[in-house]
């Protein structure tokens, strides 16, 4: 599976910042197949986690900017999303399979990216038209 640009959701910081995890999410998945030693599955869980906390933070700073009206249910998700990163580094650290990847790549891609984001990202460019649809070329 490659990054399609009609994954974006139109806000250029934030769709760069989906690339990057749906890339890493990428690169776990094809060290699970090759059964890389597990400090080289680590080393990309490590990056998973971190950037996923910190693209988090960067939509709940956005969210509060522009007065999202339903910025704690959508932190609430991310609160979820974050417990799920830890729940998958465990179970992959026990049992390196491309099934537990599955699960997570379905909620937080297609249910959160796909779906939530995409709510938030409609009141951003009806309210604020300057912050999205600016993509580059
Ligand atoms: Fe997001
Ligand atoms: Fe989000």
């Amino acid at each position: 599976m490659k990054w399609d640009s009609s994954f974006a959701i139109g806000i250029d910081a934030i769709d760069t910042q989906h690339k990057q995890i749906f890339e890493l999410l990428l690169a776990i998945e094809n060290s699970v197949a090759k059964r890389d030693p597990w400090h080289i599955l680590h080393f990309f869980l490590t990056e998973l986690s971190d950037y996923m906390k910190f693209h988090l933070a960067v939509e709940e700073a956005l969210l509060e900017i522009v007065r999202y009206p339903d910025r704690a249910g959508h932190c609430d998700l991310h609160a979820r999303l974050i417990e799920q990163v830890a729940k998958l580094e465990n179970q992959l650290k026990n049992k390196p399979s491309g099934e537990n990847l599955v699960g997570f790549f379905e909620d937080w891609f297609l249910r959160h990216v796909l779906a939530s984001d995409r709510d938030y990202a409609a009141y951003v460019s009806k309210q604020f038209p300057a912050l999205s649809g600016a993509s580059s070329p």
